[in-house]
């Protein structure tokens, strides 16, 4: 990790009483830097909140957000649950794995969108749902789902 990330654990650490409480900014600031965190990140995460590998690893496992595997530009998390696949959710998820051309876990050749499902995004009143990077769309159809995409360089 780049020093300044280390910096700012360590300064988030210190106003705060417990480090499982900062795990997961600790981990979107390693995060940030390669779109990804790596094992080594893990471990000076780890090193740097005095907790073991295993427990940051674990923590990391656990949020939708966190990336333990290198991951296109954007993210794109697809709402599999079923408030969003009784209104459509099934019709654009295979909107979405055609018009990119790649399965839930893949990532484009192009390494722009990197496509996961997920279950609900909090927007059940307006399904189907999508998130992309931190943006969060709702009542998408396979044209307003393409239309966002190609907001994204
Ligand atoms: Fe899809 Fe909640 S069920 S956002």
């Amino acid at each position: 990790m780049e020093r300044e990330t280390r910096q700012k654990i360590i300064e988030d650490l210190a106003s705060c009483p417990s480090a499982h409480a900062v795990c997961f900014d600790a981990l979107r600031l390693a995060e940030k830097h390669n779109g990804w965190v790596s094992d080594d990140s893990i471990r000076e995460v780890a090193e740097l909140l005095d907790m073991t590998p295993e427990e940051v690893d674990a923590a990391a496992t656990f949020y939708n957000h966190i990336y333990r595997k290198p991951v296109g530009r954007h993210v794109i998390l697809v709402c599999e649950s079923v408030s969003c696949w009784i209104v459509g959710g099934q019709t654009m998820m295979d909107f979405l794995k055609d018009h990119l051309g790649i399965q839930f876990g893949e990532t484009t050749s192009d390494e722009k969108f990197t496509l996961l499902p997920i279950q609900c995004l909090g927007a059940c009143d307006c399904g189907p749902a999508m998130m992309v990077d931190d943006d969060l769309y709702g009542d998408l159809d396979a044209e307003k789902v393409k239309q966002i995409l190609e907001c994204y360089d």
